[in-house]
């Protein structure tokens, strides 16, 4: 090993630490602060993935009287946010567009809750795809207006049928995408913050996604693009609110079983939206996965979806990710256009 290190003229340490002491000592200290900075942000997000709890929903008014407001409540991750916030002592806002699936909800809701437990719930029913709609978003602005919120949860999103190129894509889908995932958001966040800034009181989730937070997502460039946009758009404003005793953040997610994703089964790194909910109302304002990874606002609280992101971020080469991305998702359109033609022929 030296003659080979002398033959290629390499020093070794010891010759180094003599002949050039400030660059031995430079060397070494760099090397002990990486695998330091390694091994503690590593404890850190094992430990808040796996023992700390975040912030109690007390904190926001939980079983005080204040309210919860879901958006896209009528099935899937929302369902499941409107039904375990109302356990935890929320009254409940749901929106979306089936009106007969809210009104089942809002049912279930007051029939579990009792004795001192007893939650108010209601519907409004909103198409976040119809920005001038006046007289819906006048409703939903009277239906609001009084009520204590100290949650909002932003949920209602919409995604490809299946993956696309943009330019095969129509113009209509995209822009209901960003008009539902961005514009509708920023409108009913507008709407609902200033109380929130008076009563000092809030917290705001906002749905993000691995696709468009963690890696970019060819053949769902639009999607992508709106969860970008919730990433920076939380990171900013929990600044600007956190003084103020509003916590802002955006879960990012992985896969979830639901109609979206189109996944049935739930595995390890795909969980039913039950344990999903269960995971982000028991980690707020913990980072997880997300922890100094550059990305203020963001969380990444279901422990395997965690792991993910913070590997992925340790592996740090985002255009294989991105690569194989693609890959999966020409995939996905293969199988979903098989799965169209199969349809079409049985009627
Ligand atoms: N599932 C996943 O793998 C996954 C992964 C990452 C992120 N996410 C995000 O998680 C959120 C929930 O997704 P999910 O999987 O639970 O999807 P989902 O089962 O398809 O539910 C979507 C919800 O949004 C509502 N919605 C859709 N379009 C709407 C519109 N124009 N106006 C009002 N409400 C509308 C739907 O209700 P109506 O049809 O009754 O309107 C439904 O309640 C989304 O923001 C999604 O981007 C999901
Ligand atoms: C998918 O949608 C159907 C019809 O709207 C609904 O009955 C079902 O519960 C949904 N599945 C999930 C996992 O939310
Ligand atoms: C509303 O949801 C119910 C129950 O999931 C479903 O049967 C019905 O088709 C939905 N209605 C619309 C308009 O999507």
């Amino acid at each position: 090993m030296a003659t080979i290190l002398s033959t290629l003229q390499i020093p070794t340490y010891s010759a180094l630490a003599t002949q050039c002491p400030t660059l031995a000592f430079f060397l070494v200290a760099v090397g002990g602060f990486s695998v330091a900075r390694f091994a503690l942000k590593t404890l850190f997000v094992l430990l808040q993935t796996f023992v700390v709890s975040g912030n109690s929903l007390k904190k926001y008014g939980a079983g005080k009287g204040a309210w919860a407001v879901v958006t896209g409540a009528s099935e899937g991750i929302g369902r499941e946010y409107a039904l375990q916030l109302a356990q935890k002592g929320f009254n409940v806002v749901v929106s979306a567009r089936n009106a007969s699936s809210l009104a089942t909800l809002v049912s279930e809701i007051e029939a579990k809750s009792t004795g001192d437990r007893k939650v108010q719930a209601k519907a409004v029913t909103m198409d976040f795809s119809k920005l001038d709609d006046a007289a819906q978003w006048n409703n939903l602005h009277s239906e609001l207006a009084g009520l204590d919120i100290g949650v909002l949860v932003n949920n209602a999103g919409k995604s490809y049928t299946y993956p696309e190129d943009f330019h095969a894509s129509a113009r209509k889908d995209m822009e209901d995408i960003v008009t539902i995932n961005i514009n509708s958001v920023v409108r009913l966040t507008h709407m609902i913050i200033p109380g929130m800034v008076e009563r000092k009181r809030g917290l705001i989730i906002n749905m993000g996604s691995f696709s468009g937070v963690s890696v970019a997502s060819p053949m769902l460039s639009t999607y992508a693009g709106t969860k970008a946009f919730l990433s920076s758009f939380s990171g900013s404003l929990a600044e600007e609110v956190r003084k103020k005793g509003i916590d802002v953040e955006c879960v990012n997610t992985y896969f979830v079983v639901s109609n979206m994703s189109k996944i049935r089964r739930a595995s390890a790194l795909i969980p039913q939206p039950k344990a999903f909910v269960r995971s982000v109302l028991s980690k707020i304002a913990l980072p997880g996965g997300a922890l100094w990874t550059n990305r203020p606002g963001v969380v990444t609280p279901f422990w395997s979806h965690g792991l993910l992101d913070y590997v992925m971020n340790v592996i740090g080469w985002n255009m294989a990710f991105v690569r194989y991305t693609h890959s999966l998702h020409k995939d996905i359109r293969r199988r979903a256009l098989r799965k169209l033609e199969r349809e079409a022929k049985k009627q």
